[in-house]
C-alpha cells in the first residue's frame, strides 16, 4: 500500500523534505482519555496488549488526536523477555515486575530464543490489523528494547534507579551476561524481523538505561549487540521483493551522551537524543545520520506560547533536513494533551522547509 504521508519515512532514508515530521514517543497510552476508556474495557494493561484490535485502537488514537506523522504499535519492550520464558506482571501505580528473574549461567535453562510467530504473534497481528485501519494515513513504527535494557529487567525483576543488580552482573559474571545478551540479541532480530513482514515501516530500538553504564561498558555490553541487530535487519527482505530499500533503524541510548560518536558509526539511519543532548554538538559528533529529538518533556508544562519558543529554538539548533522533531524521552502522563497537540501544531508550522519543494 502506498503511504498517504510517508514524510518521516523519507527523512529517515536521509532524503531532503518540504517539511520536519515529528511525533511522540510513548504518544499511545498515556495522555489520552480515550485510551484510560480503553484500558479499562480490557481490564489491565497486557490483555490490552494481547488483543490485537484494542492495540490497534490506541495505535490509532495519538494519529487522530494530534496530528502525528507515525504511529508507534502499541505494546511494551518487556513482550520479549517474556516470550523468552520470563513473564512480567504490570502493577498499577508501581511498573512492570518479573516474578522469577536470571541471575546466573544455571537460570538460563529457563530461557529460550524467541519465536516471534508464535511467542508474538499477538503483537504481529496487532501490527496488520493497525496498517489495514491506518489505510497508508501514516507509517507505522515496531519496536523492541535494546538488548542492555532488557538485560536490565530480566535480572533486576523490576524498575530501579540504579540497576546496581543488573550492573553488578557485568563485573561478577561477564560471561553470564554476555550469553544472556546474546540471547536477547537472537530473539529481538527474530521479533524486529517479523515486525517487519507485518508491516513496520520503521523500527526503533530503546535503550532507556544506556545512561547508567560507563563508556567502556557501553562499548562491551550494549553496543555490539545493538549493532548486530542493525546488521541484522539492513539485510531484511520485505514482501519477497529482494530490492526493497532496508527498513530503518533509529537507536535511542537515553543518557549516553557520552557514546554518540561510536552510535554514530551504527549501521542505523536514525539516532534519537535526549534532552540532554546538545543539538549542534549532536550534529558534529553524529554527521552522517538523520537526527531525532529531543525537547525535554517537561516543556509541555509551560504555556502555549513557551512551548512554540522552544519549538523554534529546537528547529533552528537542528535545521530543517535530516531531522525529526520528537520529544527526548516520553511523554509524562500527566501532560495536558492540548500542549501535546500545540507541541505538534509548532513543529508542523515552524518546520516548513524553506525553498525546498517536493
Ligand atoms: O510509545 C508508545 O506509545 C507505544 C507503547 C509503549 C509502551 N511502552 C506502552 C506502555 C512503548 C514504546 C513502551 C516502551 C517501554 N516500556 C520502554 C522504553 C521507553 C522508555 O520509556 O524508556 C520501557 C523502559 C518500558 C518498560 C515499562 N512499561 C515501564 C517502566 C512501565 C511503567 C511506567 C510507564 O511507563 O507507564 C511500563 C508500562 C507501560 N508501557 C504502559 C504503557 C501504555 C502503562 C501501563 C498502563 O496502562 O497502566
Amino acid at each position: 500500500m502506498t503511504l498517504q504521508n510517508d514524510l518521516l519515512l523519507r527523512v529517515a532514508r536521509g532524503e531532503l523534505t518540504e517539511r520536519v515530521p515529528v511525533w511522540m514517543m510513548r504518544q499511545a497510552g498515556r495522555v489520552l482519555a480515550e485510551y484510560r476508556a480503553v484500558r479499562e474495557r480490557a481490564g489491565n494493561f497486557i490483555t490490552l496488549a494481547k488483543t490485537p484490535e484494542l492495540a490497534a485502537e490506541v495505535t490509532i488514537q495519538p494519529v487522530d488526536a494530534f496530528g502525528v506523522d507515525a504511529a508507534i504499535i502499541f505494546s511494551d519492550i518487556l513482550v520479549v523477555p517474556e516470550a523468552m520464558g520470563l513473564p512480567y506482571e504490570m502493577i498499577e501505580a508501581r511498573g512492570p515486575v518479573f516474578p522469577q528473574t536470571v541471575r546466573s549461567s544455571a537460570d538460563l535453562g529457563r530461557l529460550r530464543v524467541a519465536d516471534p510467530e508464535t511467542d508474538l504473534g499477538y503483537v504481529l497481528d496487532a501490527i496488520r490489523l493497525t496498517k489495514k485501519e491506518l489505510n497508508g494515513r501514516v507509517p507505522l513504527i515496531g519496536f523492541a528494547g535494546a538488548p542492555f535494557t532488557i538485560f536490565c529487567y530480566m535480572t533486576e525483576g523490576k524498575g530501579s534507579k540504579t540497576f546496581s543488580v543488573a550492573k553488578k552482573l557485568l563485573y561478577t559474571d561477564p560471561h553470564f551476561a554476555h550469553t544472556l545478551l546474546r540471547q536477547i540479541t537472537d530473539s529481538t532480530i527474530a521479533y524486529l524481523k517479523a515486525q517487519v513482514r507485518a508491516g513496520a515501516d520503521l523500527v526503533q530500538l530503546f535503550d532507556s538505561w544506556a545512561g547508567i553504564l560507563s563508556p567502556e561498558q557501553y562499548r562491551t555490553f550494549s553496543l555490539p549487540y545493538i549493532q548486530q541487530i542493525c546488521d541484522a535487519l539492513g539485510s531484511e527482505i520485505r514482501d519477497g521483493i529482494v530490492n526493497h530499500a532496508p527498513v530503518p533503524v533509529t537507536v535511542f541510548a537515553k543518557g549516553a551522551f557520552f557514546a554518540r560518536h561510536e552510535i554514530g558509526q551504527l549501521s542505523c539511519s536514525v539516532v534519537g537524543l535526549d534532552w540532554n543532548m546538545d543539538p549542534k554538538e549532536s550534529r558534529e559528533l553524529i554527521p552522517n545520520k538523520v537526527l531525532q529529538g529531543n525537547l525535554d518533556p517537561c516543556v509541555l508544562y509551560a504555556d502555549f506560547a513557551q512551548i512554540r519558543a522552544e519549538v523554534k529554538q529546537m528547529l533552528s539548533a537542528f535545521g530543517h533536513q535530516h531531522y525529526i522533531a520528537n520529544l527526548g524521552h516520553g511523554i509524562y502522563p500527566d501532560t495536558d494533551r492540548d500542549k501535546a497537540r500545540c507541541f505538534v501544531d509548532a513543529v508542523k508550522e515552524l518546520g516548513v522547509a524553506p525553498g525546498v519543494s517536493v
